[in-house]
């Protein structure tokens, strides 16, 4: 394929995270099947996804990317489906309309079902096994068997995406996402005050702006249907490189497993096979960027995965932690802007702020999820940049996994409904609650006034 390395290119730079298969004759068949089956997404919405993205980098649209750290394939139902897509696009609702922004709507779904581990293995009472790395290589539970890295799982994914895509994109233009049903969306939202009373109050003023326009005769598409696009980390270099096709259009390369990939910020080594693989591919990308990653490691890694300065191309995800992002990123945005580059920043405010609870959950506290963000805007605001864009694990479901926010859940409330397999999610309420400050923070930024954003755009 034109442009893009070979697998055995890749597999030759020794990338980092991947399974290690004892099957490797199924392994090929499995690569060789995937390479078979229909695209997911087309080249086209990978190209509208860009322009959109190439809007918020230049301060006229806000991104909003969200989902599970970890899609599941027992989630794989159409209630967890509708749930998270749910919450999705509550938050956008709150951000188009309390803060006048344009939200280009992203999900952390239907592929993200891989992980980099910290650890390679897991001891449990002197057991010692390989560690859970998503539904896309092993199992979660805690047997020899279940633990063993198997390719099919890979075929798996690509049906479970499949059918969650399908979904998302029945939810999204087949009337769920119509605005004026919008008071339902949330209708079984526990009272809990703040949120639901602050979201109640909004939604019935946007019922009334849209009574009016439709009364005065504007009745549009915009209102009905959204854009919701599906992202996620690429990790299995066997997997992203057998869904990479040329579009038969343009005739360039492109992942049609999702329309943005991201690489990790333990797999962005500049030579490294994730960066050479989606270096070569004409999707949007995202790239992570933690503490260790130096301004001028971040310059060359915006040079060397957008050479061209293609608008859109490029989206930084920041994810500092609270107590350092207002220290570590100033640095690296004034370096990349310095380049004449425009990339779209985006704040993850949930892997640098993990923590272990004294009985042993692994939990975020909204507080500190807050104060990074809040330090995102603070040092955007200082700099004269544009945030462009949040990026956050959720899930539509009520669960207990993220302390505080307006429930204020404590250590001992994480007992009730911690489902999570991988990081903790924050829940419908804490989502939520999180869109009215971002909202609130938006406001405040001296910006263009509504009518030079392009379109709507709900
Ligand atoms: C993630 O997004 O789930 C993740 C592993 O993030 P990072 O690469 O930033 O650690
Ligand atoms: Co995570």
């Amino acid at each position: 394929m034109d442009g893009v390395p070979t697998l055995a290119a890749l597999r030759e730079l020794g990338p980092l995270h991947q399974p290690v298969y004892e099957d490797s004759v199924l392994l090929e068949r499995v690569i060789e099947q995937l390479r078979t089956l229909p695209p997911l997404v087309f080249a086209g919405e990978c190209d509208a996804l860009k322009a959109k993205i190439a809007d918020a980098a230049e301060g006229r649209a806000f991104v909003l990317q969200g989902g599970d750290c970890a899609e599941t394939f027992a989630a794989l139902t159409a209630g967890s489906i509708r749930g998270r897509l749910r919450v999705l696009l509550s938050m956008a609702v709150v951000l188009t309309y309390a803060a006048e922004v344009p939200v280009v709507k992203i999900g952390r779904m239907a592929g993200q079902f891989a992980k980099p581990r910290s650890s390679s293995i897991e001891t449990r009472d002197g057991v010692i096994l390989p560690a859970y790395q998503g539904d896309a290589i092993n199992g979660f539970d805690f047997d020899a068997q279940s633990r063993r890295p198997d390719p099919a799982r890979m075929l798996q994914v690509y049906h479970a995406s499949a059918a969650t895509l399908n979904l998302v994109r029945a939810f999204a233009k087949g009337g769920f996402a119509d605005l004026r049903t919008i008071h339902s969306w949330n209708a079984d939202f526990v009272r809990q005050a703040g949120v639901s009373t602050r979201y109640e109050q909004l939604t019935a003023e946007i019922n009334r702006a849209l009574a009016f326009m439709i009364a005065c005769g504007v009745d549009d598409q915009s209102f009905r249907t959204v854009d919701v696009f599906a992202s996620h980390e690429a990790l299995i270099i066997d997997y992203e490189h057998a869904l990479t096709r040329i579009d038969s259009r343009t005739l360039r390369p492109y992942n049609v497993g999702g329309h943005l990939l991201w690489i990790g910020d333990r797999t962005r080594q500049r030579d490294g096979a994730h960066v050479e693989l989606l270096a070569s591919l004409r999707n949007p990308l995202g790239l992570k960027v933690g503490p260790s990653a130096s301004p001028r490691e971040v310059v060359e890694l915006v040079e060397r995965i957008d050479p061209d300065g293609e608008p859109g191309r490029l989206t930084v995800i920041s994810r500092m932690g609270r107590s350092r992002i207002r220290e570590l990123l100033p640095p690296i945005v004034e370096a990349v802007e310095a380049t004449g580059r425009k990339v779209c920043w985006v704040c993850d405010p949930m892997h640098g702020n993990t923590f272990a609870t004294t009985n042993g959950f692994k939990t975020r506290s909204f507080a500190d999820v807050v104060d990074e963000v809040n330090g995102f805007f603070d040092v955007h605001a200082k700099l004269g940049t544009w945030p462009g864009g949040i990026h956050i694990e959720l899930t539509g479901d009520d669960v207990t996994e993220c302390v505080g926010g307006v429930g204020e859940l404590s250590e001992l409330d994480l007992t009730s409904r911690y489902e999570t397999l991988c990081d903790p999610r924050l829940n419908r309420a804490q989502s939520i609650e999180l869109a009215f400050m971002v909202a609130d923070r938006l406001s405040a930024m001296e910006r263009k006034t509504t009518s030079e954003y392009v379109g709507l755009d709900f």
